[in-house]
């Protein structure tokens, strides 16, 4: 860690960063137009270098509407076969480096059936189910609690404030809970049908590893999902990863629209 920060902050000088942003499947590009530092993760020591199709793999350190901001470009995903530590490494590493707040966005499957592909979901909460926890293994106490807390992993005043500005933008903004599925195969209609039972809205392979480790880290947690397919036998069509980027990058307005004015006043 102590090699990766030296690293990061030889790049970056003096730029302290307050605000941490995952860019989910289809969304890379909110950050190529911002004026700043990039850095691959393949030459960060202690990053692994990202795979997905879809997914870049940068760190962005740039100033967005005035606040100084990292941009994961791409993420790592389990399915990728890395180990769970790792997935979580970079929001540790935004910890290190002052991020307060981290928003977090992902493509999801829809499990609630009044949802329809293109809506976007603030995450309220999340199940996880990758039947794996990121913060197995020796606790670093300067970083949170051997067993912390999960009550309110997505900060309340910040769900409301994203249904609050997508009224006022005309975006229709649901709530619901996340549940996040190891991958990389996608759910069987028995699946979805658990899931809904469940309680869950909606379904992914990402963002609760991240979550679950910056509440640790006792940043403020925002989560917005991409709704870009119904999920397995909700509709008889086949699910594909093309459908997903597809409709990720036609939600790609509305989804940096609100994004953009989230963080204008965050
Ligand atoms: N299931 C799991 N992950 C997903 C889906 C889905 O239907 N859509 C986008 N990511």
């Amino acid at each position: 860690m102590k090699e990766t920060i030296e690293f990061i902050q030889k790049k970056i000088r003096d730029f302290k960063p307050e605000l941490g942003i995952i860019l989910g499947s289809g969304l890379g590009d909110f950050a190529d137009n911002i004026d700043g530092v990039r850095i691959k993760y393949q030459d960060i020591p202690g990053f692994e270098t990202s795979t997905v199709a879809g997914h870049k793999g940068q760190l962005v350190f740039g100033e967005v509407l005035g606040k100084k901001a990292v941009i994961m470009q791409g993420r790592y995903h389990f399915y990728e076969g890395y180990h769970i530590s790792r997935i979580v490494y970079p929001i540790k590493v935004m910890k290190k480096l002052g991020v307060k707040t981290l928003i977090i966005t992902n493509a999801a499957g829809s499990v609630n059936k009044s949802y329809k592909a293109g809506d976007l979901m603030v995450i309220s909460d999340h199940i996880n189910l990758m039947g794996v926890n990121p913060l197995v293994g020796e606790n670093d106490a300067t970083l949170g609690d051997r067993f912390p807390d999960m009550s309110e992993v997505y900060s309340h005043a910040l769900v409301d404030f994203v249904q609050k500005k997508g009224k006022e933008l005309g975006i229709t903004v649901r709530k619901g809970v996340y549940a996040a599925m190891s991958g990389p195969s996608y759910e069987t209609p028995a699946e979805i049908n658990m899931l809904r039972i469940m309680g869950a809205d909606a379904v992914g392979m990402s963002t609760v590893p991240e979550a679950l480790v910056a509440n640790y880290c006792s940043m403020r947690v925002l989560g917005i999902s991409c709704i870009t397919n119904s999920a397995a036998g909700v509709h008889p069509s086949r699910l594909s990863h093309a459908e997903v980027v597809e409709t990720a990058a036609k939600t790609k307005d509305s989804f940096m629209k609100l994004l953009m004015a989230v963080i204008e006043e965050i």
